[in-house]
């Protein structure tokens, strides 16, 4: 039994000095405006997972109207879909997703991110992949306004 997900996100920049992707922090002349740390790839990630389980998205579970998740870092939200995920019975088989990124440079960044991800997942190394791509300069994200994620995920039952 395997089901197919599919998570999208964006994260418009404001004026700061960091940004947070898959956990990790990358030095930025701007920062993400977001309710929680604003980790557009792993909200990405958490919509595709709930996408293949048929339940809704990140919203739906974690309201940007409850305080409790002001701040919130979002490997906590992902770590509690995975919990959702295996309580239904289903395991994740692999997740693949592009960062699409006018700026920063994704590249020397790539591996902590599948580290931080697999770790959260309890995968196997090799399950996870994350790209970067820029937007050509046009667009949004070609003039730096922000960034977009996709994501998808195969789930399966053992
Ligand atoms: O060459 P192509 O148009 O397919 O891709 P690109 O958007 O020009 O990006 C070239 C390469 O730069 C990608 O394959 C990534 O390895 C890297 N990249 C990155 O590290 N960080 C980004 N924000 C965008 C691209
Ligand atoms: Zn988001």
């Amino acid at each position: 039994m395997m089901r197919i997900g599919h998570g999208f996100d964006v994260h418009a920049f404001k004026p700061g000095n960091h940004i947070v992707l898959g956990g990790v922090q990358i030095a930025h002349t701007h920062s993400f405006e977001a309710h929680s740390d604003g980790d557009v790839l792993i909200h990405a990630i958490c919509d595709a997972i709930l996408g293949a389980l048929a339940m809704g998205d990140i919203g739906k579970h974690f309201p940007d109207t409850d305080a409790q998740y002001t701040n919130i870092d979002s490997r906590i939200l992902l770590r509690d879909i995975v919990k959702l995920m295996q309580a239904q019975g289903y395991q994740l088989g692999n997740l693949d997703s592009t960062i699409v990124a006018q700026v920063p440079k994704m590249a020397p960044h790539i591996a902590a991110m599948v580290a931080n991800i697999e770790a959260d997942l309890q995968l196997e190394p090799g399950s996870v992949n994350i790209k970067g791509k820029t937007n050509e300069a046009i667009g949004f994200v070609g003039r730096q306004e922000g960034i977009a994620v996709t994501s998808v995920a195969l789930l399966y039952r053992a």
